[in-house]
């Protein structure tokens, strides 16, 4: 994690209350945090997948997760990514701390694409962020790298922000491929994006065979892999993209780990699936200690 404040931050956060957002912030009004702060603010986001069962208990593990954010809490962007029926109850709860995303969108903008939802639906309703590319909408729904590029160029330019998930199979870890699938997947994945629009993109690194499985990946490990993406991304764009891209780290992170995660200078954040159904185990991951 590195993160200098810059002046325009520094002039905002002053007239904050918390080290938070403010609670009254709507999604829409929330800081473009990217442009208000200079590099790489914290980001730790949650990805709550298939779950929870109902409105209700959406309601009630969001409003949780709000009240978790203090003005003790870490000067970090926090960020749910939600199944599409709970983004806007999500949002109401949030009481304007966190964003609310979604966790995917349809490349098409319109027609007959029975089941998708658009990002021009998505922002009509305040949705600011989405996931890309996530490991199971590859190998689950088949999303190829052209449709994923698809969807981050349309969250782009309809102005929305978007996290790009990338990271290897098991096999191509033990193979050593490490470095090379993320590079092939940033370069597909990212590729007619421009340097200014870099400014919206979040990457997040999840190795598959950390993912719900328990075994998260070391903290040099993840490091390693997070310096590699960054000099990828200097090869794709130049230096200044490449140190202001926050890269997150994603598989089985829990309150045991996350302290550790966050003191690696290239780790900028978590994308958290369990540990984000559960408020306590999240807060603690909220506020963590780096
Ligand atoms: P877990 O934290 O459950 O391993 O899930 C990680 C993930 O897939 C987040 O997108």
């Amino acid at each position: 994690m590195k993160f200098v404040t810059s002046a325009v931050a520094a002039l905002s956060l002053a007239t904050c209350t918390t080290s938070a957002f403010l609670p009254s912030l709507t999604q829409r009004n929330a800081p473009q945090t990217t442009e208000l702060f200079a590099s790489r603010k914290p980001f730790i986001s949650g990805n709550w997948k298939l779950n929870p069962q109902t409105r209700e208990e959406a309601i009630t593990l969001a409003t949780e997760i709000s009240e978790g954010i203090t003005s003790a809490s870490p000067e970090s962007d926090v960020a749910l990514f939600v199944p599409y029926v709970f983004i806007e109850s999500t949002m109401n709860a949030c009481d304007g701390k966190y964003f609310v995303g979604a966790e995917g969108v349809c490349p098409e903008m319109k027609g007959a694409f029975t089941g998708a939802v658009s990002a021009s639906m998505l922002n009509s309703i305040g949705v600011q962020w989405a996931l890309a590319g996530h490991s199971e909408r590859r190998v689950i729904f088949g999303e190829s790298d052209e449709y994923i590029n698809g969807q981050v160029l349309k969250l782009l330019d309809m102005g929305m922000s978007c996290m790009l998930c990338i990271g290897e199979s098991l096999a191509e870890y033990e193979q050593n491929l490490v470095g090379s699938v993320c590079a092939v997947q940033l370069k597909k994945d990212l590729a007619g994006v421009s340097k200014e629009q870099m400014s919206r993109v979040a990457i997040a690194y999840e190795p598959v065979w950390a993912i719900g499985t328990g075994k998260v990946a070391t903290p040099e490990t993840a490091q390693n892999v997070h310096k590699t993406c960054r000099a990828v991304l200097a090869e794709m764009f130049d230096d200044d993209v490449a140190d202001s891209t926050r890269i997150l780290y994603g598989g089985s992170v829990t309150p045991d780990s996350i302290d550790e995660l966050m003191a690696q200078e290239d780790i900028d954040g978590v994308l958290v699936g369990g540990a984000s159904l559960d408020s306590t185990k999240f807060n603690r991951i909220i506020n963590f200690q780096a």
